[in-house]
């Protein structure tokens, strides 16, 4: 039997201890208090009424429609409630959806370096994987003549993830189109984890979710991130089919199909204050990127990057004479966390040099502080041997 172990989990043991943290992916936290707050500041005391009071029953399978109609409200006219399965986080999503779709000997198209799950899902249901790479020096955009030619007679689901973690960077929207195409001519299912969706850092640059514009399409998406809530660990699926979505949500029904009514209200409270969050993190997050680029400025014979569009990730080049895996461990034992390539691709990949740095809470200035006073006491020791090897 296969031991599979989770990559950001061997990361997570590295950094148990570290004081300064830019290996997290979510927007600023939130709290319960300030959902409440929220709530009421709009007069939604019904909301408040119903966190304190709401029964301990099982919520329906796939989610109760309050929390559905305000999740549809994301999307086009084309979705509505029943176009929407809530699961208790993305991740779960991810699998089910995999579960659900993939059967043994069936194929799926994923990219890499990326999510783990947005990878793997489909090797767990069974199926087999092409792995596109993704490279920097092609803006990490996926090229669809590479989709094109990984198509065989059994290519039945392809995982997109858009925004993209680890490099916060957008795909162009004539490449989704094409996707789309291509999916379409090939009878290929769509995934698209659009966990980080909202999050554009100039909106005019978002894509349309892949639920409105497919309809063998499928959009993933979380509280957790845009929204900071990963306590709440509410996500969802939206998709137009209905075969589609009674095959996920039988298979959802073995594991957890019914989530918390807490959580569900909390995710109803964080959805209806969108405006107010989701311009508040974005605010954080514009101002980190502009810290972060002036770091890459002032140390630019050591870091590079393509510079991040959307999320609250981006992935950085060390130029200097270590691995991302050996920087990651200094990095550890100075208290800062980051996390390194390998937690982004599959075990023996060779170590590219990049590592994900989180930029979407207020206390990230603190952490970069932390990481530019590490830069300052190894540079001269980093040129010395750069030097040497030249
Ligand atoms: C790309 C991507 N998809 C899905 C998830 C999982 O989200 P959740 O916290 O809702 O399980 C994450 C979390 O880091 C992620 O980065």
């Amino acid at each position: 039997m296969t031991h599979r172990v989770p990559w950001s989990a061997q990361h997570k043991k590295l950094t148990a201890n570290t004081l300064f943290s830019l290996s997290n992916s979510f927007a600023e936290p939130l709290s319960s208090d300030e959902l409440i707050e929220l709530s009421l500041k709009r007069g939604d005391h019904e909301i408040v009424e119903q966190y304190q009071k709401h029964s301990l029953r099982y919520t329906p399978n796939g989610g109760s429609v309050d929390l559905r109609i305000e999740i549809a409200k994301l999307y086009g006219p084309d979705i509505g409630p029943e176009n929407i399965i809530v699961f208790t986080g993305a991740q779960v999503a991810l699998q089910t959806a995999a579960l659900a779709i993939m059967g043994e000997g069936d194929h799926a198209i994923v990219f890499s370096p990326g999510y783990q799950s947005t990878q793997e899902a489909p090797l767990i249901a069974g199926g087999t994987v092409t792995r596109i790479k993704l490279k920097p020096d092609e803006g990490w955009q996926v090229d669809p003549e590479r989709v094109l030619a990984a198509i065989q007679d059994n290519t039945k689901y392809m995982v997109i993830n858009e925004p993209y973690n680890p490099a916060g960077t957008l795909m162009k929207p004539d490449v989704q189109k094409r996707l789309v195409e291509i999916a379409k001519e090939n009878d290929i299912i769509i995934l698209s984890d659009e966990v980080y969706r909202l999050l554009e850092h100039n909106e005019a640059d978002r894509l349309p979710a892949m639920a409105d514009i497919y309809d063998r399409g499928i959009s993933a998406v979380t509280v957790s991130k845009p929204w900071g809530g990963c306590g709440i660990t509410i996500g969802w699926l939206a998709l137009k089919n209905m075969d589609i979505k009674e095959r996920i949500k039988d298979m959802q029904y073995f594991a957890t199909a019914c989530p918390s009514r807490a959580s569900e209200i909390q995710a109803i409270m964080a959805l209806r204050a969108s405006d107010y969050l989701l311009d508040r993190n974005l605010e954080i997050i514009r101002k980190n990127v502009a810290l972060l680029e002036a770091f890459i400025d002032k140390y630019d014979d050591l870091f590079e990057w393509v510079k991040p569009v959307a999320g609250a990730i981006c992935y950085i080049r060390f130029k200097g004479p270590l691995t991302s895996a050996e920087l990651g461990e200094q990095l550890a034992a100075a208290g800062i966390g980051i996390k390194p390539a390998w937690v982004f691709s599959k075990p023996g990949t060779t170590d590219s040099g990049y590592f994900r740095v989180g930029y979407g809470e207020s206390i990230m200035t603190k952490a970069l502080e932390a990481l530019e006073k590490f830069v300052e006491t190894h540079k001269g020791e980093w040129s010395d041997r750069m030097n040497k090897v030249r």
